[in-house]
C-alpha cells in the first residue's frame, strides 16, 4: 500500500509506537499531523526503549523523512529535549522537517491548561496540562504564532507582546493570577528558535510533491478516535482531529490519495482523564489488566483506567474511521484469566443498543451487554505465526474480526518489533 494512515481506535495509549515503527521501515515519508507533547509513544528497538511524545516515530529510520506537519501545536521547550535525547543517542534527527504553518505552545497556553481545568473543578478534563487545548483555541481564534513567526527574530518578539497584551489582561482581571513578561518568554526560548529554524520548511508542498513522485507516505496518529474533537466523547476530548480525517488536514494528501487505513486497539480498553468509560472495571480484574500491561501514562505517570475491550465503542471507530485494517495489540496482557469479555451493546435506559452514542449524557448512562469467551493460559509473548496462538486467543480474534466487521490483519504479542503476527483473514 502507498499511502497508509495509522489511528487510535479508542482513547489513545495503544501503542501506536510500534506499528508506526514497524511501518516505518518501508515508508519513505512519515508526517505526524496532529496533537503536541500531550501524545506518549514508546518504541523498543534492539531492547532499546525510545520515549517519543512529538518527533515522530520515523525519526529512527535515518532514510525516512520526518514531517511534523500543520495540524500539530509544537511547544519548544520540550521538542529540543526529545531532539536532544535522541542526539545523544545516535540518532541525528537530520531527516526532520517542521511546518512553517504549525502553531506554537507558549508559556501562556500551559499555564490556561491548568488555571482551566482547576476552574473547571469536579468537571475538569483531566487534561496532560501541556497547553494543548489553549493553544488550539488561539488557533482556531487566529491570534496564534505559528513556527515561521517564531524562528524569525525579527517577527517573534512583536508577536509575541501583541499576543500577551490581552493574555495579561485575562490572567490578572479573569484568572488574578500575576502577567507574564514578554521579554522573559522571549530570552527563555530564543535559544529553542535558533535550533529549531533549521528544520522548518514547507511541508505540506514536500509532501504533496514526494507523493506525485511515487514516494510512499505513512501517517502517524496520535491520540485517538475518541478523543476527536468532533467524533469524540466531547467535552472530554483533546483539541485536534486524532481521526483518520485529521490526516489529510494541512499535510499535503488529499482523501483520495489515502490507500489505508488501519487502527490500532488493544485486546481491551483503558482510557486517562475523565469522561464516561462503559466497560471500567474498578475491582481486581481492573487492577490485574492495569499491574500486568504497566497501564501508567507515558506522559503524566498517571494510572490508567482499564477495563474490557469496548466492542461497541471500536465498531463505531471502525465505521467511523473507514477502516481497512485493525491492529489487536497486548494479547499477552491478557494471558490467565479464566474468562475474557467483549462488549457488544449497551444497555440505555432500559433499551438495548449497538450503536456508540458519543456524547456524554448518554455514554455515562450505557451499562455494557457483553459476551463472554473462555481464557488462555499459555504464553503468547514469542508466537509470530497466527495458527500457533492458543485456540481461545484466535477464538477471542476473530470475535473481535466478526463483531468489528474489519479485517485483523495484524496481532501483537509483546512490545518488541518481532512480536508482532501478521495475519491474512
Ligand atoms: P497518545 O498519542 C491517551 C487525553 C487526556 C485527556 C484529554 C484531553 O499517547 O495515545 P489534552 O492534554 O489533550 O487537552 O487532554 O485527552 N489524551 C490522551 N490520552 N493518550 C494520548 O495520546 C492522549 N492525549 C490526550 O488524558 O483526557
Ligand atoms: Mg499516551
Amino acid at each position: 500500500m502507498a499511502n497508509t494512515v495509522v489511528v487510535g481506535a479508542m482513547w489513545g495509549d495503544e501503542s501506536k509506537g510500534k506499528l508506526i515503527d514497524y511501518l516505518a521501515h518501508d515508508k519513505d515519508v512519515v508526517v505526524r499531523w496532529g496533537g503536541g507533547s500531550n501524545a506518549g509513544h514508546t518504541v523498543v528497538v534492539d531492547d532499546q526503549e525510545y520515549k517519543l511524545h512529538l518527533v515522530p516515530a520515523g525519526i529512527l529510520h535515518p532514510e525516512t523523512l520526518c514531517v511534523v506537519a500543520d495540524g500539530v501545536v509544537l511547544d519548544p521547550a520540550s521538542f529540543v529535549g526529545e531532539l536532544e535525547h535522541l542526539k545523544g543517542r545516535g540518532i541525528t534527527c537530520e531527516n526532520l522537517k517542521i511546518s512553517g504553518n504549525a502553531h506554537v505552545v507558549l508559556p501562556y497556553h500551559r499555564l490556561m491548561d491548568e488555571l482551566e481545568e482547576k476552574r473547571k473543578g469536579a468537571k475538569a478534563i483531566g487534561t496532560t496540562g501541556r497547553g494543548i487545548g489553549p493553544a488550539y483555541q488561539d488557533k482556531a481564534a487566529r491570534i496564534g504564532i505559528r513556527m515561521r513567526e517564531f524562528v524569525d527574530p525579527d517577527l517573534f518578539p512583536s508577536r509575541l507582546a501583541e499576543a500577551l497584551e490581552f493574555k495579561n489582561q485575562l490572567l490578572t482581571k479573569i484568572y488574578g493570577v500575576e502577567p507574564l513578561d514578554a521579554k522573559q518568554i522571549v530570552d527563555e526560548l530564543t535559544p529553542h528558535a535558533e535550533k529549531l529554524r533549521q528544520y522548518v520548511d514547507d511541508t505540506a508542498l514536500r509532501v504533496a510533491y514526494a507523493a506525485k513522485s511515487g514516494k510512499k507516505v505513512l501517517f502517524e496518529g496520535a491520540q485517538a478516535t475518541l478523543l476527536d474533537i468532533d467524533l469524540g466523547t466531547y467535552p472530554y476530548v483533546t483539541s485536534s482531529h486524532p481521526a483518520a480525517g485529521g490526516a489529510c488536514i494541512g499535510t499535503g494528501l488529499g482523501p483520495t490519495q489515502i490507500d489505508q487505513i488501519i487502527a490500532v486497539t488493544k485486546s481491551y480498553s483503558t482510557r486517562v482523564g475523565a469522561g464516561a468509560f462503559p466497560t471500567e472495571q474498578l475491582n481486581a480484574t481492573g487492577d490485574l489488566i492495569r499491574e500486568r500491561g504497566a497501564e501508567y501514562g507515558t506522559t503524566t505517570g498517571r494510572p490508567r483506567r482499564c477495563g474490557w475491550l469496548d466492542g461497541v465503542a471500536l465498531r463505531y471507530s471502525a465505521l467511523v474511521n473507514g477502516l481497512t485494517d485493525l491492529y489487536l495489540g497486548h494479547m499477552d496482557v491478557l494471558v490467565g484469566f479464566d474468562e475474557v469479555k467483549i462488549a457488544t451493546a449497551y444497555m440505555l435506559d432500559g433499551k438495548q443498543i449497538e450503536d456508540f452514542p458519543s456524547d456524554q449524557a448518554r455514554l455515562s448512562r450505557c451499562e455494557p451487554v457483553y459476551i463472554t469467551l473462555p481464557g488462555w493460559k499459555e504464553d503468547v509473548s514469542d508466537i509470530t505465526e497466527y495458527d500457533k496462538l492458543p485456540g481461545n486467543a484466535r477464538r477471542f480474534v476473530e470475535a473481535v474480526e466478526k463483531h468489528t466487521e474489519v479485517p485483523i490483519t495484524m496481532v501483537s504479542t509483546g512490545r518488541r518489533r518481532d512480536q508482532t503476527i501478521f495475519r491474512k483473514p
